[in-house]
């Protein structure tokens, strides 16, 4: 079997990580790295990409899978449809087919499916549940279609022969949206218990640092389980903090009016720990993020010292 040539937008922490283990496998990965960071393109060097024009990748690509951050999962799914259309049809791939990976709401991903209608452009709905890969450990991505495109669906989880661990979503009633519901739904619980418990810890810290202390002490004595994953979480969270405000806000739109206010007063607590992060960067008070950290250190010598 001929390895595919498969496109990977971005070159992100996940997707350069995934590009790699299809270059590992012998598959040809295109990328495009117009107005891309310095950062994003050493990633895309390192995970043997290759740059080309969007109107190239849209040609050659079997799939295309879409990992950049959630905010911009429609726009891309847009100029790639546009490029798509534009590409010589005489150079154009005869069977194309686009994955969206990120942690966009059902509706976002209805949306791009309407995007492409009539377009030749095949559709899949996928949801990452993970960390990017690395040796020993792959993601699950969740995938669903319509009914009529099960044979697209297969031909994605296909891609499990290429290093992607793939997991289709089958069944009455499943179709696009299904696989980010999933995501939606497990972010919402694993990222939303997070948000909470930082909420916590600053509201506490804000009443004064012998509140925050006296929490930290009775989460030991009677929610040993909740104080360890707070010190495994909360350091893990600080540097996606950016990431995550978009990703409550799509939870919060899955969710929808009433309890999707949940959702978006934790993106509220992200914005501000990227906040917080940032006026430490450049020199400046960062108290937020400090407190955090101090509540995590402090939490790890009382965990030793109960043992
Ligand atoms: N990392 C994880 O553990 C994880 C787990 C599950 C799911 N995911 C999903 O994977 C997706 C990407 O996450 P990530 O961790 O890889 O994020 P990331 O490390 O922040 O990378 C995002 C990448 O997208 C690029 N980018 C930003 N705006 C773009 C645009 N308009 N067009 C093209 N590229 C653009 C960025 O380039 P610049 O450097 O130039 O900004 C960067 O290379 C998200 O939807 C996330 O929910 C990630």
């Amino acid at each position: 079997m001929s390895a595919p040539t498969l496109a990977v937008v971005a070159a992100g922490a996940m997707g350069a990580a995934v590009a790699r283990r299809f270059t590992v496998a012998g598959c040809t990965v295109l990328t495009n790295l117009d107005g891309r960071s310095a950062a994003t393109r050493a990633r895309a060097v390192a995970a043997g990409m290759h740059d080309v024009p969007l109107p190239e990748l849209a040609a050659r690509a079997d799939w295309v899978l879409s990992i950049l951050p959630p905010s911009e999962a429609l726009a891309f799914a847009t100029r790639y449809r546009d490029a798509h259309v534009r590409a010589e049809s005489k150079i154009r791939s005869a069977k194309v087919a686009f994955a969206d990976c990120n942690a966009v709401s059902p509706e976002t991903a209805k949306k791009i499916a309407v995007l492409f209608a009539g377009s030749g452009i095949g559709f899949v709905d996928a949801g990452i549940i993970g960390g990017p890969p690395r040796d020993g450990y792959d993601p699950v991505f969740y995938a669903s279609a319509e009914l009529e495109d099960a044979e697209l669906l297969e031909s994605f989880a296909g891609l499990s022969k290429w290093g992607l661990k793939v997991s289709p979503l089958t069944g009455e009633g499943v179709g696009v949206g299904d696989a980010s519901a999933l995501k939606m739904s497990y972010a919402g619980i694993t990222k939303g218990l997070t948000g909470l418990c930082s909420t916590m810890i600053l509201a506490a810290h804000a009443s004064s640092p012998a509140t925050a202390q006296a929490l930290l002490n009775e989460l030991n004595a009677s929610q040993p389980a909740i104080l360890q994953r707070i010190t495994r979480t909360i350091p893990d969270m600080l540097p996606k903090a950016y990431r995550w405000v978009g990703e409550m806000k799509e939870i919060s739109a899955f969710v929808g009016a009433g309890e999707g206010e949940i959702h978006q007063g934790l993106a509220h607590l992200y914005e501000r720990v990227e906040r917080s992060l940032k006026e430490e960067q450049e020199g400046g008070g960062g108290q937020d993020v400090k407190a955090l950290r101090g509540f995590v250190d402090d939490a790890k010598k009382v965990i030793e010292r109960s043992k």
